[in-house]
């Protein structure tokens, strides 16, 4: 009886704390004056970072403004710098803006958070006139705060605010021109963060590096085995037909833009540059445990250990080892040229365990079919967050969670009484 009262309770409390995250785009939605603002926080892919955010505040203009924006005929990138800046890092309701410490603060930003931005550029000066008028300014704007709360679009206190403001903030440091894609060196930029072996070996097969290069624009992900791995797996490679060595090198590139967030926030099979022009498969599975972002093939197991590049449409990754594409390698040629990756360590939701994968490298699919579940991405997100730290106990899901659940027991144990 008692048991099963604390059960009950603990599945509220469990379902309670699987509330989704909020979604910018839907908030933003019923506002139809908005409605420009919220199609380029989608098309800067702004929007998912807005959503995978806490404590986050989003200064919305409405589209008369976002029109003259667009009326200067900036890239989609500068664009991007522009709207992050207004994304401030910190809640803001309307209580809080009213009540600002000496009536001023300064706000760090998205924009500041890519480390495109120098100095104090990058954060937006709030100031509350008297009157009750409150204003904004991008930092870096000669000290002019021109631009005035509007009105309250959305509040869920601690976690998002959406607030109109009456014109966009003027920064000449986001406002510049972003370099285009096509400026892009790619084995530059690789050679540079560890990946000499691999952007040698792109710049030699240039047919491939056009393959690369011609993708940059319409968005690009590259995931680059380190030297180490590379020249661990050199011997193998020269064995290759020129043709495998062309399709092992485009496996390694995905024709889509996936900042890290995307790749932390999604798990899921996705198409490479060697899936073109080919019947064959050429897929991977993107895999991810809280901040741990895994790529795995039918035969080996790749981790994400850090990023050359993340600018939309270009993303660069390095990878701890090469992508092995069950297409060209068999089950003995895995154990010849990788030393077992050391067991998985803090990813026990994978359930694919390295002989399970081995067996199937002749090329069934039954892998292929084991989606993640649903919960433990949610878990992933969870992790994430508590890891971010310093939060107030009641910004804490899990804290939460184990509040009433403590709070549950109590009520139980007088009940049970
Ligand atoms: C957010 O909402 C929009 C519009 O309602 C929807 O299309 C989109 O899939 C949602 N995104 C997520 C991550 O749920
Ligand atoms: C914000 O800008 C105003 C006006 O330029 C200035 O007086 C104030 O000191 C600034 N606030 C901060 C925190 O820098
Ligand atoms: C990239 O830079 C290297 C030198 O760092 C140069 O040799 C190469 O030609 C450049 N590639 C492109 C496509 O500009
Ligand atoms: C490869 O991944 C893409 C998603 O990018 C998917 O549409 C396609 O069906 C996959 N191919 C196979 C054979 O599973």
């Amino acid at each position: 009886m008692g048991t099963g009262i604390i059960l009950t309770m603990l599945t509220i409390v469990l379902l309670s704390g699987t509330v989704k995250a909020h979604n910018i785009t839907k908030i933003l939605e019923s506002h139809p004056d908005l409605s420009v603002f919220n199609h380029y926080l989608s098309l800067t892919h702004l929007a998912s970072e807005i959503n995978r955010r806490q404590t986050i505040t989003v200064l919305a203009v409405n589209n008369p403004v976002m029109r003259g924006l667009i009326a200067k005929h900036l890239s989609i990138y500068t664009i991007k710098n522009i709207l992050s800046l207004h994304v401030l890092a910190d809640y803001f309701g309307v209580a809080k803006l009213h009540q600002i410490t000496h009536r001023t603060a300064l706000v760090s930003t998205l924009y500041q958070a890519t480390g495109k931005a120098d100095g104090t550029s990058g954060f937006v000066n709030i100031t509350n006139f008297r009157g009750g008028k409150v204003a904004f300014g991008a930092e870096d704007n000669g000290g002019v705060l021109d631009s005035f709360y509007t009105r309250s679009v959305k509040e869920k206190p601690y976690y998002i605010s959406v607030i109109q403001i009456s014109k966009l903030l003027r920064s000449p440091e986001a406002e510049a021109p972003t370099p285009a894609p096509s400026a892009y060196n790619l084995t530059e930029l690789m050679t540079k963060k560890g990946c000499k072996v691999f952007a040698d070996l792109l710049s030699a097969t240039p047919a491939v590096e056009k393959t690369f290069i011609d993708n940059v624009e319409g968005g690009l992900t590259v995931f680059c085995p380190i030297d180490q791995a590379m020249t661990k797996f050199m011997p193998k490679y020269k064995k290759l037909t020129a043709a495998k060595k062309t399709s092992l090198l485009l496996y390694h590139g995905v024709p889509v833009y996936n900042s890290i967030q995307m790749l932390k926030s999604g798990n899921g099979e996705t198409n490479t540059l060697a899936t073109e022009g080919t019947a064959k498969n050429f897929n991977f599975t993107v895999q991810n445990a809280g901040e741990v972002v895994t790529l795995e093939t039918k035969i080996s197991k790749s981790t994400i250990t850090g990023t050359v590049i993340d600018e939309q449409p270009l993303a660069i990754y390095t990878l701890d080892t090469v992508l092995k594409p069950r297409e060209l390698f068999k089950v003995a040629d895995l154990d010849l040229d990788s030393p077992a990756p050391a067991p998985a360590k803090s990813k026990p939701k994978s359930k694919k365990s390295k002989h399970a994968a081995s067996s199937d490298a002749d090329g069934d699919d039954d892998d292929e079919a084991e989606s993640p579940d649903e919960d433990s991405s949610d878990e992933d997100d969870l992790v994430a967050d508590d890891t971010a730290g310093g939060r107030r106990l009641s910004d804490n899901p899990w804290a939460t969670r184990c509040v009433v659940f403590l709070a549950s027991l109590v009520i139980a144990g007088i009940i049970g009484l």
